[in-house]
């Protein structure tokens, strides 16, 4: 049975709209109630938060960006999206893919793991050169799992007075805290690096000491993701802090042809030699790839002759593009 402490917490969360810490006291107090053997009303319980949840999250997205827009000071510091984005719409390799597909089972499952005192996935690093899918993935995730993206304004949040950073980056984890929701913190070697080029390097890791502690600190049902193309300037110390650590990459052959393919898909590609596209693709990567098709198909819906979609085409904008000759 709930306890008095339970109901209490309930009543202020709800008068607060705190909906993240609700919905935690409301799990804990169905996993007490399966703890202590009474699973048919812990089932009840799981039911009703799951329906409110799924009920809570439609009203979100029909009133779509007004609803828990940052404000006053964070509004400077954190963008909002609510993005419908799937992660099939993301072209990984296999280990990849079942790695963020882990993710977000555990999230999906959350209130089993954390019935048995398991914590779900929430904390991921993401590294690897631009146009490879971390910012796609992380809209992706969102749209998976039905939560906000907030994005991490970076210029809002490093100041000249790293004081004044590590203050605000309070403010963002405070949130974290607060209001469920997907934390991209983008560019994210700009906070995490070990290497800097100010002089006050003791202010410098003020601010990545704040992060790493407010990092371990926080135990909310947030999931905080960062991205970097370059893991070499991170902190070693960082590393042991993420649940899951991503590595992003150019496609091989076989990547690159799934994304002609994809882009493609809605045209004639008869004429179409993958295998010898996809050599010319070599060393681009997807976001090129996508620029590459797009530059292709507006040719050819343009064109008053009705072009078909032929290798030429798509190898002279590779060429244009990137002034390769391959
Ligand atoms: N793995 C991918 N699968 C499908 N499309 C992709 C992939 N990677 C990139 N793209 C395409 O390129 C665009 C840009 O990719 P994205 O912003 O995710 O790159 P990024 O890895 O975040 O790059 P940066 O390091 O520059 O931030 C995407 O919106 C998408 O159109
Ligand atoms: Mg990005």
């Amino acid at each position: 049975m709930a306890n008095a402490d339970q109901v209490k917490a309930l009543i202020k969360c709800h008068a607060e709209g705190d909906d993240s810490r609700f919905y935690s006291v409301a799990i804990q107090m169905a996993a007490q109630a399966a703890k202590l053997g009474h699973s048919r009303l812990a089932e009840e319980l799981r039911t009703l938060i799951d329906q409110a949840k799924e009920k809570g999250f439609k009203r979100l997205e029909s009133n779509t960006v007004h609803i828990n827009q940052p404000r006053g000071e964070l509004a400077g510091l954190l963008s909002v999206t609510y993005p419908k984005e799937r992660l099939s719409s993301v072209i990984l390799p296999e280990n990849t893919e079942n790695r963020l597909r882990r993710l977000i089972l555990e999230q999906r499952q959350k209130v089993k793991l954390l019935e048995n005192g398991l914590t779900p996935r929430r904390k991921v690093l993401f590294f690897g050169p631009p146009g490879t899918g971390k910012t796609l993935t992380a809209t992706a995730l969102a749209g998976e799992l039905h939560l906000p993206l907030y994005t991490i304004l970076l210029d809002g949040l490093i100041t000249k007075y790293m004081g004044e950073t590590a203050a605000k980056l309070r403010l963002i984890f405070e949130n974290i805290d607060r209001v469920r929701g997907i934390y991209f913190f983008d560019e994210f070697d700009a906070i995490g690096s070990h290497r800097t080029n100010s002089n006050d390097v003791g202010e410098i890791r003020r601010v990545l000491n704040s992060f790493l502690q407010f990092l371990e600190q926080s135990n909310s049902q947030s999931i905080i993701i960062a991205a970097t193309n370059n893991i070499d300037l991170l902190d070693k110390a960082l590393f042991r802090r993420f649940d899951d650590i991503i590595e992003y990459d150019i496609p091989d052959e076989l990547l690159a042809i799934e994304t002609l393919k994809n882009c493609f898909s809605s045209f004639d590609t008869k004429c179409l030699d993958y295998t010898l596209l996809s050599e010319k693709c070599k060393n681009l990567s997807f976001a090129e790839i996508c620029k590459v098709c797009e530059d292709t198909l507006k040719q050819i819906i343009l064109d008053d002759n009705n072009k078909k979609l032929c290798n030429d085409i798509v190898i002279n904008n590779i060429n244009e593009r990137f002034n390769t000759n391959h």
